[in-house]
């Protein structure tokens, strides 16, 4: 296969690997393509992307630049392809313009509690309410008292009028003060998305009562999360139903927020977040029968092809992955009829001026059925492990928005041993014991506990890339989600200096992470008779809620001592985002890790 360059062999790999070579074994040349036109949009203005169509899941056999292709078996399982979706194309307008001037579908006020308190008149006394309340005959007031809209955060009130500049207006609680964190914006905007998307509105502006409200030094945050808010709350992974629901929304006007070159370079960046976070949704929302393996390799190879001018990708076929002694990893991929695929990207800013190497590495287990431990019973959530490449997709996600960013000074290599966890006559047995790339051995007591397996030769690998700081991210652990519920990452790490990094890295995202000890002493329980280590530390029994704590967090410091694969120069910190990979409400994936993932190159780019 192509994959295995003409390879001058395992000895010239191997050598290379011991003297920890920064150089990676193989480089694809892959065709270039210029970025989508739409990025190089107006001044003041930027367009959602197109989310992933047919030309990409799903038809990799016709593209054939990829080896991947090749390895990849015809149609999909069920005969299931992604429809092609209308990308949502959504213009933000930063503008400094009185906002009785404004014209259009919707015009979305954003109010706190204080802004609706009212004078012995019964008048607002916030100065924008009272003049829009007076230029619609006092329905504002009205509307407000009717549906009992008191400005709490997450409320809304849409009122249509006739006959006026603006088609209807809408009130947007944000609670009691101004937004003053990421996650607040974004909330704003997510809610802008769902007052227009039931309006079907094509334009809308949002205005804030008082704004003086917002800091000054978090208008440009806030207009770019108000603006990604926006695009995500209003995208609908509609490629897997046979009908799709058409986006109106096409202009949003932000008044208030100031403007110029400053807010037009936050609202692109905005737009080139987006596009990672609904390209990492799409990867996890696509189901195992689509996205194996090969086609995960395809949509990588894609970014680097795309983004040729700061990309490189290397994928490596089980033979080449098998001269790196990659055996844990490939253990794990044995039971599967979709063959491993070890994926690396490179990042290289134009120039070549590098001061910061990182890398970022993501379990990409495209189903995990458990193996011979099958996952059985109520709660095991079997049938939503499509989602256990969720760490991998949020790297490419974070691939995709930093290939449109180029950040300058920073090189960062993206990570993947891509796999399917299956059972078959061919796949590992609970006992087995595997050798890691490092040499280790792993005595196999729980097939279920694969994500470990993958991440250890994954880690080894990274570490030969010759970078300073190593972040993985993984669906890792149940326990993760008994300890920290469903929408907080739990971050594991030696170095106090990463944990300070990716913590502000998610005060500017939104994202939630919780540090956890990496207790030396639980590694008692990961001893062998007759390996190095065994997978899975010893279950501890406890009838008390207390107790059951406990023992879930002992567990869960046992999986994570087990992934300290990492050469100890090097700073490594650990996410596990098995809870935030998804939303159960809304039967979605999330993107969660790609807007952090941004933030933290940024912050190591000059
Ligand atoms: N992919 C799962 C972790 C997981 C479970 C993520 C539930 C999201 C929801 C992982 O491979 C796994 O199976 N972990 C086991 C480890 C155990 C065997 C020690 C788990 O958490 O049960
Ligand atoms: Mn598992
Ligand atoms: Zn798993």
């Amino acid at each position: 296969m192509a994959t295995a360059a003409s390879t001058s062999a395992a000895a010239v790999l191997a050598s290379r690997f011991l003297r920890r070579s920064p150089r990676p074994l193989r480089r694809l040349a892959l065709s270039s393509r210029a970025p989508p036109a739409a990025l190089s949009a107006r001044p003041s203005s930027f367009h959602c992307p197109a989310p992933l169509g047919p030309q990409q899941l799903g038809h990799r056999a016709r593209m054939g630049h990829s080896t991947a292709a090749a390895a990849a078996p015809a149609p999909a399982l069920g005969l299931t392809k992604p429809n092609a979706v209308e990308p949502p194309q959504i213009t933000f307008s930063a503008k400094d313009v009185e906002f009785s001037e404004w014209k259009g579908d919707i015009l979305a006020v954003a109010v706190t509690e204080k802004d609706l308190s009212k004078d012995s008149a019964s008048k607002f006394e916030n100065a924008v309410l009272e003049k829009l309340d007076g230029q619609l005959g006092g329905l504002l007031s009205e509307v407000a008292a009717e549906e009992d809209f008191t400005g709490k955060a997450g409320q809304s009130v849409v009122l249509r009028l006739p006959g006026q500049g603006f088609k209807r207006v809408g009130l947007i609680g944000l609670g009691q003060n101004a937004p003053s964190t990421a996650a607040a914006s974004r909330g704003l905007g997510e809610s802008v998305a769902s007052i227009a998307k039931a309006a079907q509105a094509s334009s809308a502006a949002i205005v804030f009562a008082s704004p003086s409200g917002i800091q000054e030094e978090f208008k440009l945050t806030a207009a770019a999360t108000i603006a990604s808010g926006t695009v995500l709350g209003l995208y609908e992974d509609s490629r897997y139903k046979s009908e799709s629901k058409k986006v109106h929304l096409k202009q949003v006007d932000l008044i208030g927020l100031g403007s110029g070159p400053e807010v037009d370079q936050k609202l692109k960046y905005a737009n080139d977040l987006a596009s990672g976070v609904i390209f990492g949704r799409e990867l996890v929302n696509s189901p195992a029968n689509v996205l194996t393996p090969a086609v995960l390799a395809e949509e990588a190879s894609k970014i680097a092809s795309t983004y040729s001018d700061v990309f490189t990708a290397t994928i490596l076929d089980v033979e080449k992955c098998k001269e790196l002694k990659m055996g844990s990893y490939l253990a794990v991929a044995a039971a599967s009829a979709n063959p491993p695929h070890f994926i690396h990207l490179c990042y290289k800013p134009a120039g070549g001026n590098v001061k910061r190497k990182l890398a970022i590495v993501g379990k990409g287990l495209t189903f995990d059925s458990g193996g011979y431990n099958i996952k059985t019973g109520p709660g095991c959530s079997i049938e939503l492990m499509k989602f256990d490449m969720g760490g991998s997709a949020a790297v490419f996600g974070a691939a995709k928005a930093l290939g449109q960013i180029k950040p300058p000074g920073v090189e960062v290599h993206f990570i993947v041993a891509a796999c399917e966890n299956m059972i078959s006559g061919t796949g590992m047995r609970p006992g087995d014991i595997v050798t890691a790339s490092n040499g280790k051995t792993i005595e196999v007591n729980n097939t279920d506990a694969e994500g470990r397996l993958t991440l250890a030769d994954a880690l080894v690998y990274a570490c030969n890339q010759g970078v300073e700081k190593i972040v993985d991210l993984a669906t890792l652990t149940g326990a993760c989600v008994v300890a920290l519920g469903p929408s907080i990452a739990g971050i594991f790490t030696p170095s106090d200096e990463l944990a300070k990094e990716i913590s502000a890295a998610s005060e500017v995202s939104g994202e939630k992470f919780w540090r956890l000890p990496l207790e030396e002493s639980y590694w008692e329980s990961m001893k062998s008779g007759v390996a190095d280590m065994v997978n899975t530390g010893g279950r501890q029994g406890g009838s008390i809620t207390a107790a059951l704590f406990l023992k879930q967090s002992s567990v869960l410091m046992a999986l994570v001592l087990f992934l300290q694969y990492v050469d100890e120069k090097v700073q490594w910190m650990h996410i596990d985002m098995a809870g935030p990979v998804w939303n159960d409400k809304k039967r979605t994936a999330t993107g969660f890790g790609v807007s952090t993932l941004v933030e933290w190159v940024l912050k190591n780019s000059s």
